[in-house]
């Protein structure tokens, strides 16, 4: 009888198939119920006691043999059909390459970077911490000078001359401070004010501001650039100036553009006039000049500065502000297609 299981076991051992039915048989050969190994089994009562501790052994060798050789081929099948299904079927559709987008705060500012390059100008920053010399008393704004209040200062501890800069004109002092004319320079970056975080206004934002030194630069200079601007960026050719107040320019103004009035959207975001605040400009104020080694006889100049916020709202219709700074991948992936 042990030859007979020894054999058995042999034949477990080199059992071989492909083929799931075949390992089906061989299953129910060897364990099913009425299979070899539980005949085995009830055999076991009528074997004799001396022979019982080998009979015993040799049973349970024959059944983890067949139970092991069941697993292996199972395990090789299905690894097979795995195989087969990634590279089976060759007009399977290709799994979706998951692509980013860029932020629309990036795409606007990289448009009107290369709208003033085709112009020559070149792009300069600085940094986000400013001393009060580069972000106000440079820029004409001496100490106690009320036009400080309007822009409400994040101070960096209690030291007043450690703040965040508040526009980025403190990367056009620093321009200045290290460049000779004829200058044509964009200052892009993230500016911070203290103000109520509302749909509109944000203590964080972006600005673009451009600075244009030269002799005898005009007024009729400064119109012309914002103009070919405006074309550019939003496809409007009507803009005006209208009089206004900076210390740092004079004289000075903000920018309107006639957005139009063709559908409800116009009339709620002009509030009915047409026209659309974008920024302010002006001719560069001999003092500043002067304050950067910049002698104001023989050089003139015209700055302008803008939202880049207020930009992206309009061209992409947002409506909320803080959308921009929540990181919802709902919002901003419908910014793929402008890579
Ligand atoms: N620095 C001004 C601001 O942040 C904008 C500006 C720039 C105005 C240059 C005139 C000239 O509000």
């Amino acid at each position: 009888m042990i030859d007979k299981i020894k054999e058995y076991i042999g034949e477990a051992q080199s059992f071989s198939t492909e083929n799931k039915e075949e390992l089906e048989a061989f299953r129910i050969k060897f364990l099913g119920k009425k299979g070899i190994l539980n005949d085995f089994f009830a055999e076991f009562k009528n074997v004799p006691n001396d022979q019982k501790k080998e009979f015993g052994q040799f049973t349970n060798a024959l059944k983890n043999a067949a139970e092991e050789k069941v697993k292996s081929i199972v395990e090789t099948l299905e690894s097979k059909e795995e195989t087969k299904g990634v590279f089976g079927d060759l007009t399977r559709a290709a799994e979706p390459v998951l692509i980013g987008s860029r932020h629309p705060i990036s795409i606007v500012k990289n448009q009107i970077i290369d709208i003033f390059a085709n112009i020559g100008f070149n792009v300069s920053e600085g940094p986000e911490i400013e001393d009060d010399w580069h972000n106000f008393t440079a820029l004409n704004l001496p100490e106690y000078h009320p036009a400080r209040d309007m822009q409400d200062t994040f101070f960096i501890q209690t030291n007043p001359d450690v703040l965040l800069r508040t526009h980025t004109s403190s990367v056009q002092v620093r321009y200045m401070e290290n460049h000779k004319p004829p200058i044509r320079t964009i200052s892009p970056g993230r500016v911070f004010r203290n103000e109520a975080i509302s749909s509109r206004s944000h203590c964080i934002f972006h600005q673009v501001e451009g600075l244009y030194i030269d002799k005898d630069v005009s007024f009729a200079d400064l119109k012309q650039t914002l103009l070919y601007f405006t074309k550019e960026m939003f496809g409007k050719s009507k803009i005006r100036l209208r009089p206004s107040y900076f210390p740092f320019t004079e004289p000075s103004a903000e920018i309107d553009i006639y957005w139009g009035l063709k559908t409800e959207t116009d009339y709620r975001i002009t509030k009915g006039t047409g026209w659309l605040e974008i920024g302010g400009c002006g001719m560069v104020d001999p003092n500043v000049l002067k304050n950067c080694d910049i002698n104001p006889d023989e050089y003139n100049g015209f700055a302008f500065g803008m939202g880049v916020e207020r930009i992206a709202m309009l061209l992409y219709q947002i409506g909320d502000i803080r959308m921009f700074y929540e990181n919802d991948v709902r919002f901003l992936e419908q910014f793929k297609a402008n890579i």
